[in-house]
């Protein structure tokens, strides 16, 4: 044991939080997330509840985290608050039932939110590490996130000190917290694999109060193999993006790729390794997946920036397996500087990410489904949407069963404007937004993206405008999401009646 703080049990640790406490936790999706004390927490809040007492703890994290942190918490109704973002079936249902308070954020802001206690004080990190010394060095696991805010805010640190990731890590992580305003400088990354900050999280020896072992390993799921739809969406972009170099629109050598995460991203990813007209690339994103580490391996991806490695139990152990081969050409970040805007833009990065539903002006709901149930969160989407080079949002043009078409008049909740839209991609093809005003949008999104069977309604829909710079009809805007919660799906909407209204 290379440490002298007290070990302690899960059940110790838990006994250290109290009802009404705020409690950041480690965490990026599953990967490095805080695992066996928030169950013990879980375990509390029953008995608590059970003894008739109240017990419920605000919950903050760096963003999505597995069942073993959200999942039990949640179900144990030991949540009273969550931010910055989620994805857990059993949370997701207390927030869209109103039993948990969420408020969903931009990842790369929440720190500097933290920090100046904009959520009030936080009792407890909870945070996973590799290692740790008595002097106060947390070494982290597959993630960063806000990890090292949460240690710097936190009256006491609980560590779990997790015996599957190698104490050799340490080296992979790039540990910075800029200065807050007014004292802020420029964030010295001029290129995805410059290193500017310390190889662990320096901490207070004094607040942490136990350590907890553990060996259990990060709770990632695998992805879909790629299907047709997906594969299609994968050409596109990677043709698009082949497109823009042979233009000269896109230097020779390509520019950094941010890509989301999930199965159109992974299909995004293998056809941009596979396209013969794309160069090996450079990633500044804020999650690494199973398809990354192949592209490394191929010699397709060089570096890559993130703030996670999110990766199936067997690459896992593959990039442990050979962790000197990685350490040359991965760096795990905070989020707040994997997402910075400022970096986002000086590196020139091109963000792909997922929507829910896109308008035929370009706008984009990347978080509700049908204008008030939360799905996951905007996540670092807005981060590298907004000030990306080329911004690209991708998503079937279909959901569930072709009963949904995701082009739709207007979207039912909006996280990014057509002002932050570049290109839209579906599986039947590309809609380059640049340069093209509102009516120009909706003919072009309508006709290259839609699915043929929504087609001639949404040309239909803006074609009977006469006036106004967006051709919109407020009466007939969202028809047919009327249509699809009547009906069960949004085909065969009855346009002349909404037309009497305008
Ligand atoms: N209306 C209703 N439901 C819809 C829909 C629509 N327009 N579009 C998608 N859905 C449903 C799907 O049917 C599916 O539901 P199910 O789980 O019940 O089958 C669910 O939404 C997820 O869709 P899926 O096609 O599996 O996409 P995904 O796993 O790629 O997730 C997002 C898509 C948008 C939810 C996801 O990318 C996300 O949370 N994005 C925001 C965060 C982000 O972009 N982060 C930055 C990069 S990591």
């Amino acid at each position: 044991m290379s440490h002298s703080f007290p070990v302690i049990t899960p059940e110790e640790a838990a006994a250290y939080i109290n009802n009404g406490d705020t409690v950041g936790f480690s965490g990026f999706t599953p990967a490095g997330s805080a695992k066996v004390v928030p169950k013990a927490i879980a375990d509390r809040a029953i008995a608590e509840h059970e003894a008739g007492r109240p017990f419920q703890i605000g919950v903050m994290t760096g963003a999505s985290t597995g069942p073993s942190l959200d999942g039990v918490l949640a179900r144990a109704n030991a949540v009273a608050w969550r931010t910055p973002y989620q994805s857990d079936p059993d949370l997701r249902r207390c927030i869209n039932e109103g039993r948990v308070r969420f408020f969903d954020m931009h990842l790369s802001a929440m720190p500097q939110q933290v920090r100046y206690n904009f959520f009030g004080p936080v009792h407890c990190a909870v945070v996973e590490a590799c290692d740790i010394t008595d002097d106060g060095e947390i070494v982290p696991t597959s993630s960063v996130g806000a990890s090292p805010t949460f240690c710097r805010c936190a009256e006491k640190i609980i560590v779990e000190l997790n015996r599957s990731h190698p104490r050799a890590l340490r080296g992979i992580h790039d540990i910075y917290e800029p200065a807050d305003p007014p004292h802020r400088r420029e964030i010295p990354i001029y290129k995805p694999s410059d290193r500017i900050g310390a190889d662990c999280i320096k901490v207070d020896p004094r607040k942490i109060v136990g350590v907890v072992e553990t060996e259990q390993t990060d709770e990632t799921s695998g992805f879909d193999a790629p299907n047709e739809v997906t594969q299609r969406i994968g050409q596109n972009v990677a043709n698009f993006l082949a497109g823009e170099i042979a233009a000269g629109r896109i230097p020779k050598t390509f520019l950094p790729i941010q890509s989301g995460v999930g199965n159109i991203a992974n299909a995004v990813l293998g056809a941009l390794g596979q396209h013969p007209d794309i160069p090996p690339f450079e990633m500044y994103t804020e999650v690494v997946q199973d398809s990354v580490i192949g592209l490394m391996e191929q010699g397709k991806v060089r570096f890559a920036s993130t703030t996670a490695l999110t990766l199936s139990r067997e690459k896992m152990e593959e990039v442990y397996r050979r962790l000197d081969f990685y350490k040359e050409r991965l760096v795990l970040r905070p989020q707040e500087i994997s997402n910075h805007p400022e970096v986002v833009r000086r590196l020139g990065i091109v963000s792909i990410n997922t929507a829910i539903e896109v308008d035929i002006f370009g706008n984009v709901n990347s978080t509700h489904v049908l204008g008030k149930s939360l799905m996951n969160g905007i996540g670092g989407s807005g981060d590298f949407t907004r000030n990306a080079f080329i911004s690209i949002f991708t998503c079937p043009s279909t959901a569930k069963g072709g009963k949904i078409s995701t082009i739709v008049p207007l979207v039912s909740h909006m996280d990014h404007s057509e002002h932050s839209v570049q290109v839209v991609v579906t599986e039947h093809g590309v809609a380059d937004l640049r340069g093209k005003s509102p009516s120009e949008r909706a003919r072009l999104i309508a006709e290259q993206c839609a699915d043929p069977s929504f087609r001639d309604e949404l040309l239909g829909y803006f074609s009977r405008v006469r006036d106004g710079h967006t051709p919109q009809t407020l009466a007939a805007a969202f028809a047919m999401h009327q249509q699809f919660l009547r009906t069960g799906s949004m085909a065969g909407v009855d346009w002349e009646s909404y037309y009497g209204a305008q």
